[in-house]
């Protein structure tokens, strides 16, 4: 088995948001997808240990920011490498808070929707939330990113909690 072969998958790159009383976070996720069209609903794949799952199983509600390919990897870094336990991620960020009360970011991003969790599906490590979308809007005329870009041209990386990521010894044949 090649598990290469999965890096053929294409997706996004995302920053999921949501609330906890008066605390908000957010993380960088690739995993979101449309699921259905009536009702509309997406879904986020969420690392158990991450503080954005703790916020969605408490709250129900999330949000996606989709990042523009332009955004630096900087930014990814902050949201992508590190956890809101340890700092205020939205420090200094642009940003608004929307109709669920999830922090929605203003720069770097293309599109925004957010949603209300109608579905969860417990996925090991991970939470499979599926959510019916209650509000969406475009932010800005830009191409959005890639996890391709991402990896070839940004010559990024997944961390541990990523779902997609595979241990530099799984990664040849077995
Ligand atoms: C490119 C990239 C893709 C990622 N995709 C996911 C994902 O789909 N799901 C997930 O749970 N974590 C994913 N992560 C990891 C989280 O962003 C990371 O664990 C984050 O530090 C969690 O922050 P939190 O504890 O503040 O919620 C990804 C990270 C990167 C850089």
């Amino acid at each position: 088995m090649n598990l290469t072969a999965l890096y053929n998958i294409s997706y996004g790159i995302y920053i999921v948001s949501s609330k906890k009383e008066d605390r908000i976070n957010g993380q960088i996720a690739n995993t979101v997808f449309q699921t259905t069209s009536e009702p509309t609903t997406i879904a986020v794949c969420i690392n158990k240990k991450n503080l954005t799952h703790e916020f969605i199983t408490e709250s129900k509600v999330f949000a996606v920011s989709v990042l523009e390919q332009e955004t630096d990897m900087k930014f990814i870094g902050r949201f992508g490498f590190k956890s809101g336990r340890d700092e205020d991620k939205f420090k200094g960020v642009n940003y608004k808070i929307g109709v669920t009360g999830s922090p929605i970011i203003m720069e770097n991003t293309v599109a925004y929707m957010e949603a209300e969790v109608v579905m969860e599906m417990d996925a090991g490590t991970h939470t499979l939330f599926v959510g019916k979308v209650v509000e969406a809007e475009n932010i800005k005329k830009a191409i959005p990113l890639t996890y391709d870009y991402y990896h070839q041209v940004n010559r990024g990386v997944s961390p541990k909690n990523a779902p997609t990521y595979i241990p530099k010894e799984e990664k040849s044949a077995k």
